[in-house]
Order: C-alpha cells, then sequence, then structure tokens
C-alpha cells in the first residue's frame, strides 16, 4: 500500500511503547490513527500529541483486546470517525519473563494466551471483513522469541504465544493473496518501552534480567514504527528490526535441520518405507520456493 495519508489505521497497545511509536510513525506519514489500548487516558493523551505534531486526526479508545465483541465495536467507531480501517497492528502484548511455567499464576498465564495471541485473532476477525471490501494492510506484533526460544530466559509460554503469531501471519498471508489485504508480522528484538513496568513480583530471575538489559538499551520504538510503515508500503512479510540476531535463528533451524537427518536415519533402521514424493503430493507446487 504505497499511499499511506489520509488512510485510518487501528492500532491496539498505543498508549505507550511500540504501540505508540507505530501510530506515531503513521501519523508521521499522514495516517489518520485510533489509538486502542486498557489505559484509555495515556491513550488519550498519545492521540493528542500526535494530532498536535503531525496535523493529523487521531483518537483514542478503550480496548481490551481479549474481548472480541469490544474489539469489534471499536473497529466499527474507529471506521465511524476516521473512515475505513485500512491498516490493522495488532501489537498490544506482554510477557513474564524468567519465571518457570508452574511459577506463574494462573491468572497470568491466561492471560498472556489471551491476550498476546487471542488479541491478535480477534483483531483480524474484527477488522478483516471490512478489509477484504476494498483492500487494506494488518500488521501483527511477534517477537524474535517467535522464531528461536533464548536458551536461560524462561518464557516459554510468552515464546509460544509469539510463535503462534508467527504461524497465525504466515498462513494468513498465504490464504489473503488474492484479497488485497496484506499481511507482515513484526519479530523485533529489544526495544525500549515500558514491556518491565507492570511485572509480577514472581518474575525477574535470571532470563528475566538478561530480558530486561535488552529491552533497556533497545531500539528507539520510533524506529520500529519506520520499520513498520516500509513493510506497509512494500508489502514486505517479516518485519526484522534487529537482523543481527539471525545467528540465534540459524542455529534453531540447524538444529531441526539435524532432526530430520535423524529421522531419516532412524526411519532406514526401523525400515519405514518413505512416503514417495510427499512435498509435491502434499502442496501446491507454487507453494514451495
Ligand atoms: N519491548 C520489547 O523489547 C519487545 C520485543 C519484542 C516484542 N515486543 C512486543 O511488543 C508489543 C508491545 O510491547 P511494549 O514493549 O511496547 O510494552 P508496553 O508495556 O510498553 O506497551 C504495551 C501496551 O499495550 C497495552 N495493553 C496491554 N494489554 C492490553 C490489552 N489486553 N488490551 C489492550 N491494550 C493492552 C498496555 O496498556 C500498553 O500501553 C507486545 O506485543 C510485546 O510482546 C516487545
Amino acid at each position: 500500500m504505497q499511499e499511506l495519508a489520509g488512510r485510518c489505521a487501528l492500532v491496539t497497545g498505543a498508549a505507550r511503547g511500540m504501540g505508540y511509536g507505530i501510530a506515531d510513525a503513521l501519523a508521521a506519514a499522514g495516517v489518520q490513527v485510533a489509538l486502542a489500548d486498557v489505559r484509555l487516558q495515556a491513550a488519550e493523551e498519545a492521540a493528542a500529541s500526535l494530532s498536535a505534531r503531525y496535523g493529523v486526526r487521531c483518537l483514542a479508545f478503550a480496548l481490551d483486546v481479549a474481548d472480541l465483541a469490544a474489539f469489534r465495536q471499536v473497529a466499527h467507531n474507529a471506521a465511524a470517525a476516521l473512515g475505513p480501517v485500512k491498516i490493522l497492528v495488532n501489537n498490544a502484548g506482554f510477557g513474564v519473563l524468567g519465571s518457570d511455567l508452574d511459577a506463574l499464576s494462573d491468572e497470568t498465564a491466561r492471560q498472556m494466551v489471551e491476550v498476546n495471541f487471542g488479541g491478535v485473532l480477534n483483531g483480524v476477525r474484527a477488522v478483516l471483513p471490512g478489509m477484504r471490501q476494498s483492500g487494506g494492510h494488518i500488521v501483527n506484533v511477534a517477537s524474535i522469541g517467535g522464531l528461536h526460544v533464548m536458551p536461560g530466559w524462561r518464557y516459554a509460554l510468552y515464546a509460544a504465544t509469539k510463535a503462534a503469531v508467527v504461524s497465525l501471519s504466515e498462513g494468513m498471508r498465504d490464504d489473503l493473496s488474492d484479497t488485497g489485504v496484506g499481511v507482515s508480522v513484526l519479530c523485533p528484538g529489544g526495544v525500549r518501552t515500558g514491556f518491565y513496568d507492570d511485572q509480577p513480583a514472581s518474575a525477574g530471575r535470571d532470563g528475566g534480567q538478561a530480558n530486561r538489559d535488552a529491552v533497556a538499551d533497545g531500539m528507539d520504538p520510533r524506529m520500529v514504527g519506520r520499520f513498520v510503515v516500509d513493510a506497509i508500503r512494500e508489502d514486505r512479510f517479516m518485519i526484522i528490526t534487529h537482523p543481527e540476531l539471525w545467528p540465534f535463528v540459524e542455529r534453531r533451524f540447524e538444529r531441526w535441520r539435524g532432526a530430520f537427518r535423524e529421522g531419516e536415519a532412524v526411519a532406514a533402521q526401523l525400515g519405514a518405507a518413505p512416503a514417495g514424493d510427499a512435498a509435491a503430493r502434499i502442496a501446491p507446487k507454487a507453494h514451495i520456493k
């Protein structure tokens, strides 16, 4: 989507941090932004400051992304006020790192799934029917933790929610390829935000501290916003803001490759017959590039 000025974007978790950085970059490109967040007052202040700085109309909406009916209502209200939602950024999320799975409270564990993954799914389901009619672009915010799991960081559930966002986005990109709706997934490393401002007391052991440092020394959220605007304009699928982290991802895929080689050896040992050219049979050839 090359021409962004005058369009309407809905950004979740936009009261602060990365969501605000993305809203800032969109507003700087002339986009009218609906900033949705559980923190309504902070979202209102953020919207007012963007409107004043860039001379575009920005509005705040109270929203818990885990609530699908509320998401649909906000999407409707944003479109009524600012025009059809052409850009959706599913950014709202949180993580508790440095904590074993059984040390997380039941509420925190449930919320991490319902907000980080459920919130993205809700956003897509709320906005997609309208977008199908005249096109648009959806950006789902995952994390580099959705592409590999950093040893020692004790964040299995957070990483799992982000990996789910990556897979959802990959499937959506394919499913929607002939609809005029573009899909991107943002996989940042450390970004300087309020990510650690609301952590429960149980978190923050070694792995938590390493990630705290990555966030404290991380990228300016407005720079992340500029990556997002570029991806929307150029219809890029993966948005990689920290390319220097590739060795961690490569190490993961090398392990997977090794597992497939082991699978071959075990299959030979067990006499399991290969299923012929499975790749060609299972997927249309166009999908395996
Ligand atoms: N900061 C990083 O280093 C980093 C790295 C990779 C990915 N991320 C992801 O970026 C996204 C934004 O995080 P951040 O670092 O800006 O954190 P942040 O805490 O500074 O901002 C998160 C915003 O989301 C809002 N929010 C939280 N739950 C919500 C809900 N249920 N409904 C609506 N709004 C809600 C908060 O009120 C807040 O304004 C998250 O999805 C996070 O997982 C962050």
